[in-house]
């Protein structure tokens, strides 16, 4: 799969590793529109800010991506949020269901708004970001970890829907490793956006259905031989003790 001369869409493409796509897909020869929430420059990328958990966003999106650039073809689905809480303390309903919107039913929105266009322009293909977290969950990030899961879950049955349908859209996952990105906070031993974003693009380019990025290759065998060894490597410190304040 070539990326020279592509037009292709990234979502959280103002930081991290969605910024870091976007610039060598740039420097490849593709055209990049790039989404965040807040308005952003980059350079040679094409910006639109817009908020994907609210209702109808993808949707508008997927239309605007349509009337806008209709050579579309290639979807990274990389914008995400992670909230850390203890969900045994007080109510969570509204970041329960804002990092759902924003991590699972903005992505399967816009995938499939984009299906058709794609499979005009294909080969096509659509990238779902996911993480080594919905192989085996972190205690203190819950919900995160099972709207990854649940994106995982995804990926497989719509790249087979596409297949049986004979559309020339190539669905494929990336299972993304701990990065140096805000998302992940000061975490030690993290992976460099730029070689994260670089092994993304390698993955697309030799059409890999999964992309396993870094350590996620060893986390994939560690599962296969014992699942519960790979729960118990990434659940993490107790809840209480990662959340707890400073100094307590
Ligand atoms: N970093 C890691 O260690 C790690 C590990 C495993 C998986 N991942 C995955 O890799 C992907 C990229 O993560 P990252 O570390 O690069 O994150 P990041 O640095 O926090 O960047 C997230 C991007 O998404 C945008 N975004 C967030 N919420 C949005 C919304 N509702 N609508 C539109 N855009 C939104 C952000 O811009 P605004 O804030 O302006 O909206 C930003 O551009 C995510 O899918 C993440 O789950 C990361």
């Amino acid at each position: 799969m070539q990326m020279q001369g592509r037009t292709i869409l990234i979502t959280g493409a103002s930081r991290g590793i969605g910024a870091e796509l976007a610039a060598q897909l740039v420097r490849k020869g593709a055209t990049v529109i790039g989404t965040a929430r807040r308005p952003f420059e980059a350079e040679g990328v094409s910006p639109i800010a817009l908020d994907l958990a609210q209702p109808g966003a993808p949707r508008d999106l997927a239309d605007r991506i349509a009337r806008d650039y209709p050579a579309c073809s290639g979807l990274i689905a990389n914008a995400a949020i992670m909230m850390h809480t203890d969900l045994t303390q007080g109510t969570h309903d509204t970041e329960i269901a804002t990092e759902i919107a924003t991590n699972l039913t903005a992505p399967l929105q816009l995938a499939t708004a984009l299906l058709p266009q794609l499979g005009r322009n294909g080969p096509a293909f659509v990238n779902l970001v996911t993480s080594g977290l919905a192989i085996a969950p972190r205690a203190e990030a819950a919900v995160y970890c099972a709207t990854k899961a649940g994106l995982r879950s995804f990926a497989r049955s719509l790249r087979n829907q596409c297949h049986d349908a004979g559309l020339p859209v190539h669905i494929s996952e990336t299972i993304m490793t701990l990065v140096a990105t805000t998302l992940s906070r000061d975490l030690p031993g993290r992976y460099p956006a730029q070689r994260a974003a670089a092994d993304l693009i390698a993955g697309l380019e030799r059409e890999r259905d999964e992309i396993w990025i870094e350590r996620t290759r060893l986390l994939r065998l560690v599962n296969r031989l014992s699942p519960t060894l790979a729960f118990r490597i990434l659940r993490g410190p107790s809840v209480r003790a990662q959340l707890a304040p400073q100094g307590d």
